[in-house]
């Protein structure tokens, strides 16, 4: 099946509303529980770089996971950053993960490097993969922790409505619409490897993690 692109930006007020009110707590506490399984020396993490961030949900489990860090959180949407301040003065995080309206690529962030960079279910929104690999190249060093996580793209739209049935089925109807267009928009693992090869970047692996997620993880050479 052909890659269908969706909109980058989720900007749209009742897509976010929905966002912020989904049950993501499940799946984005089994992605935070491979950071300490692949990376198991943290001693070092101070600075961290989500990109991708919508409601913060992922840099707030971060946060809490290692009570050391700070986090620069990147989003295009503004809408979605006004619900993760939210979410994150609701926490008391607000000294530790200062949320960045901009877009990749060509992001202005406040550190030079970063200790680790994660994101989580960016990569298929954007039009071109390639801003994600260049991002990672700007701000990793070989000595950060990169962790992408992302949907892969099923064999057919017949099988995408099968994981939605399957995983979303009592989710509401814009939710459920986002995950199949999400999933006709996310990429396969060979793209995957394709985008990794163009961008030399040898020293991150894939692994498929479930039926419907792929694990971007290692160091820059
Ligand atoms: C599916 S959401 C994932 C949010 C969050 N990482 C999570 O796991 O809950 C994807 C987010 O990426 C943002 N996004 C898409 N393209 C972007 C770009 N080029 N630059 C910055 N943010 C972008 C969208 O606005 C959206 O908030």
């Amino acid at each position: 099946m052909q890659r269908l692109l969706e909109p980058e930006l989720m900007n749209d007020l009742e897509q976010v509303t929905a966002y912020a009110n989904a049950d993501f707590a499940a799946a984005h506490s089994a992605i935070m529980a491979q950071f300490p399984r692949l990376f198991p020396h943290t001693e070092g993490l101070h600075t961290v770089l989500d990109l991708g961030c919508g409601t913060a949900d992922i840099a707030i489990r971060f946060a809490r996971m290692y009570p050391n860090c700070k986090i620069d959180a990147v989003d295009g949407s503004a809408n979605m950053l006004v619900q993760a301040q939210t979410f994150i003065e609701r926490e008391s995080l607000q000294d530790r993960i200062i949320l960045h309206h901009q877009c990749l690529p060509g992001c202005e962030l406040p550190n030079k490097n970063y200790d680790a960079i994660v994101s989580n279910s960016l990569l298929h929104h954007l039009h071109e993969p390639q801003y994600l690999w260049q991002t990672l190249k700007q701000y990793a060093t070989a000595k950060t922790a990169i962790l992408i996580c992302d949907l892969i793209r099923p064999t057919s739209q017949q099988a995408a409505t099968l994981l939605v049935e399957q995983y979303a089925d009592s989710e509401p109807e814009i939710l459920r619409r986002d995950f199949f267009n999400s999933l006709l928009a996310a990429f396969t693992l060979d793209e995957v490897h394709a985008q990794l090869s163009a961008a030399n970047l040898p020293g991150l692996q894939i692994e498929q993690i479930s039926d419907r997620h792929m694990l971007i993880h290692g160091y820059l050479p």
